[in-house]
Parts: C-alpha cells; structure tokens; sequence
C-alpha cells in the first residue's frame, strides 16, 4: 500500500533566536493569561458538571490554568453507550480512510497544533520546553505516522490459498468497546493508548489521569479536527474506582490500554479476571507499568558516557520517565572520575519553572508525589547503609521541586535499589571490580521490574556477556546510552515482569492486540 512513508518528526530544539521560541513563549503566556473551562467530550458533545477542578501548573501552584468538570458513574455508561453507538459504522470504514484521519492528525500536530500541545504539557505536567517537544509533538506524530504503516503491514498480511481454495485473514475490531487509561507523564502516550486501538477499528472510553486533564483537552480538540467521528474516542473525567466498577462489570468491555501504576494494572487484572464470565469475549489486556531502570558499568566503560547516562536518564524530566535510571551499579576503580564528572555537570544543571527555558528540571507532578519522594530521602539521610551525596533537598512553597539527588548506598539491595520512586532520586551502588558477575546476578534479582537497562563497556565480550546474562532484566536494553527516549520506529518500547505486557508501543505487535481475526475459507 502506498502511505507516504513515515520517518521521524524532527525534533526542533528552542534554542535562543529560534522562531519555534517565541511562538512557544507566546503560546505559554497565552495560556497562562486565560482559565479553560473543560468539558468532557461523549459523543462528541461537551458535557459539563455541577463538579468543577481546579488545574495548577505543578511548578507554581497558585496559578489557576483552568476548570475541569468532573464526571461519575453516569458519564461513564454515557461514553460506553457513545462508543458502542459509533461502533458499526467505525469497524465497517474501510482501513484507508482511518488511517488517513491519523495521518491529518500527525500534521496538524507537527504543524498548527505543535506549540499549543507543547504548551499545555509544559504548563500542566511540567516539561521544559525540549522534553515538551520530544514527548506531546514529536512522539506522537511518530506514533500517528509509524502506527498507520503498521496498520497497512497487517492489513497486507494473508495467509497462503491453494487451487480451488482461497484463505483471508479478516482483521476484525474487538467485539465491544476499549478503555484506555492514560499517564500524566507523557502526551505521546495518553494519545498513543487510544488511537492505536482505533485505527484497527475500535471504539475508546478514554479517562486521563486527573494530573493531565489539561493536554488531554487539546489532544481531543485535535482529534476532532483531524476527523474522528463522534463517539469514536470518548474523553471522560471520573475517579479511577468510580470509571473502573462501570467498565469492567460492562458485557461489552473488550479491551485495556493502560499506562501507569503497576498497583493499578495488577488490581484491574484480578477484577477482569474475577468478571470473566460477565464478558461477551475474552478482554485483550494491554498495560506498561513501573520500572527500576538500571545502569550498569563495567570497569572498562567511558567514563564521561556514564556520566552523562546518569545526569540525563535520571533527572531529566525529574526522573519521571517510566524508563529513568533510578538505580546504578559502578565499578570501584572509576568511581572517584565518574563521581566527579557527575558532580561536575550537576553544577550546571538549573531548576527552576519550565516557562524559564533555561532550566533543566522543573517540579514533579503532584503533592503526593512530592511527599513520597521526601520520605525516601529523609530515610535515607537516616540509614546507616546509605548517604546522600548529591542534593537532597527539597521545597513545595510554589511548587513541588526536589533537587536532583543521588544516594550512595553500601547494600546493593537498599530499599532505594528496588522500589520504584518515580522522581529525580538515583541510588548508586559500586562494586568491587573483580564482582562484575555477581553484580549482575545481584542487579537481576533485586527488583520485580524489567522495563529498560543499560551496559556500559569498551569491551565487545563484556557487553556480550551482560547482553546475555541479563536476557530478561529489561526489555529496552541500551549499550552504552542512557536507558531513556527510545524513538518510535527505531526501539519500540515496553518491559516484561512487573514492568507490563511488552506489548511495544509504537509496533505491530501492539496493534495487533486491538484486533480478532478472522479466518475465512472459500473453496470453488
Ligand atoms: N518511551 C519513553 C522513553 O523511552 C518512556 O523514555
């Protein structure tokens, strides 16, 4: 099939004088100067409720972005009811003119739609501008634009015919309705978890995550100008429990897409799973959860490659990245060089309000969040096995900023070492050079995760010998890179163990899930 050939969106970098600048200036104090009032969208209607939220930037919480309206019970039957009316007509377009809807809808992001979505992510989850960029318009598109030429992949693909016998595969949508529910930490993502399942011709219930309301609205604005049909794609605001008793006790729920907490996704399984007789068909169950991404050097790395690995992959976007490098595993005798390299580029590193394009880190997302993150430190400053070497402070007066921090540990199973923190706090641990395999035994079995790893080595037999012993400890594995930003069409991402499905966003195999073939036989 001949779809314009998808390649990456180019990142553009914001650097000073560039146009893409001041627009994006223009569009933050735009934004900032007005409060939305944000409906839900059911059927393509905006509904509104008695029930209205506030929504804060992050990084200044007494700044009022908006209002979002609030919905329960049922506003959730409604988007189920929305979803299963568009439904027919939906599965029964043909292939080509969604995908043409996702293609218009990867250009008017890349275009028109770029800077008020960079925006919306900057102000309401705390991007800089460059994370902003990398997430909301270029991952996206990526996802829009790959996605379709996967979709024209699949369609293509027919199983072998004989003389007087003709076989088809006929990809059909899942018999019901898909919910998708969506992360605060990337656009990209929220947007990916519903339109991968409707262009394989599925329906959504889409409920974002309250600390994400804001870029939502925009990616549904888009959405609707790009052309998807009413009812297609149905964005609903109720808590997780109320949406989640209403969907999956519904006969036509058929499908989860999720991003988020691995809590969560392991909750919802056991109540799939406890509902399964309630269900027309068995629900495709598709879910990314946490991560205790890692970073591993060998005594014969770059030193100046693990340094930066450590200072972007764990305090970019403040370590917020499912894919963040939270734990490290250093030889002894490059310690001292990468420590100070380390120190070194920390100095330089700015924290500040994203709307300051010079800073490097802006706050985490939420008092909860803020709050968890400072109780690790605290106890960290208090155990005997651990020392804060690098930051260590913290401050919610405006907003919620903790400083980048590394804690040193002597015990490589250090409650730092295995639980998922989801904030700008590293936990290094080095070891005795001459115990690079039992550090690599010891990495293996310390968490319950396996989303993304990096090996750091000059050595070609090193990097063979941690590419193979830690088979199942990641499924985005990076030799000598940070574990952080793999690209759409180029490292599609996702983890196995408790990290999730590895079901690879931006992938054929994801979008398979979102289909039920079936087989068709005709004989002459
Ligand atoms: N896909 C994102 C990354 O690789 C999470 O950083």
């Amino acid at each position: 099939f001949n779809v314009p050939k998808a390649v990456n969106e180019p990142v553009k970098t914001y650097a000073p004088g560039t146009p893409e600048r001041a627009e994006l200036k223009k569009q933050i104090e735009e934004l900032r100067s007005q409060e939305l009032d944000i409906p839900m969208f059911i059927g393509g209607q905006e509904i509104r409720t008695d029930n209205k939220k506030r929504i804060h930037p992050p990084h200044d919480i007494n700044h009022t972005l908006g209002y979002y309206h609030q919905g329960d019970e049922t506003h959730v039957h409604m988007a189920i009811d929305a979803a299963l009316k568009a439904r027919e007509k939906w599965a029964a377009l043909s292939w080509e003119h969604r995908a043409s809807i996702f293609l218009k809808a990867a250009d008017l992001l890349a275009g028109p739609y770029r800077q008020v979505l960079n925006a919306a992510t900057l102000l309401g989850q705390s991007k800089t501008a460059f994370q902003a960029e990398i997430d909301s318009a270029c991952e996206l598109a990526d996802f829009l634009r790959f996605n379709v030429q996967y979709m024209t992949e699949i369609y293509s693909e027919q199983p072998a015919s004989s003389p007087g016998v003709w076989n088809r595969l006929e990809y059909r949508p899942l018999e019901g309705f898909v919910f998708a529910l969506t992360p605060f930490n990337f656009t990209a993502i929220a947007g990916n978890l519903q339109t991968s399942p409707a262009m394989m011709g599925n329906v959504t219930v889409w409920k974002p995550s309250k600390t994400a309301v804001y870029s939502a609205y925009f990616l549904m604005k888009l959405f609707q100008e790009a052309g998807v049909p009413d009812g297609v794609i149905n964005l609903v605001f109720a808590s997780g429990p109320v949406a989640a008793d209403v969907v999956f006790n519904h006969p036509d729920f058929a499908g989860f897409h999720f991003t988020g907490s691995t809590g969560v996704f392991q909750n919802t399984w056991k109540t799939i799973g406890e509902n399964i007789h309630k269900y027309k068909t068995y629900p495709r169950i598709v879910g990314e959860t946490g991560g205790k991404d890692y970073i591993l050097a060998h005594k014969s790395c770059d030193a100046a490659a693990v340094a930066t690995a450590i200072t972007r992959g764990a305090f970019e976007f403040q370590g917020q990245k499912c894919s963040a490098a939270s734990r490290a595993y250093l030889p002894s005798s490059r310690w001292a060089e990468i420590r100070e390299l380390v120190h070194e580029d920390l100095q330089h590193l700015k924290m500040g309000p994203p709307e300051d394009f010079s800073n490097f880190m802006t706050a985490v997302i939420d008092e909860a969040s803020f709050d968890k993150l400072a109780t690790f430190i605290d106890a960290a400053k208090d155990s005997p096995e651990a020392e804060i070497i690098e930051g260590g402070g913290y401050d919610k007066t405006e907003g919620y900023f903790i400083q980048p921090t590394i804690i040193l540990t002597t015990n490589p199973r250090y409650i730092t070492m295995e639980e998922e923190l989801f904030g700008p706090v590293l936990t290094i641990y080095v070891y005795d050079d001459t115990k690079f395999e039992e550090t690599m035994d010891i990495l293996d079995s310390t968490s319950m995760y396996a989303l993304t790893g990096a090996i750091f080595s000059q050595d070609r037999y090193i990097i063979d010998q941690a590419t193979k012993r830690l088979v199942h400890s990641a499924g985005n594995f990076y030799i000598n890179d940070k574990p952080t930003g793999a690209v759409v069409g180029q490292q599609p991402f996702g983890g196995s163990r408790g990290s999730g499905t590895n079901d690879k966003a931006g992938s054929k195999i994801n979008l398979m899930r979102w289909v039920s073939p079936r087989t068709i036989k005709e004989t002459f």
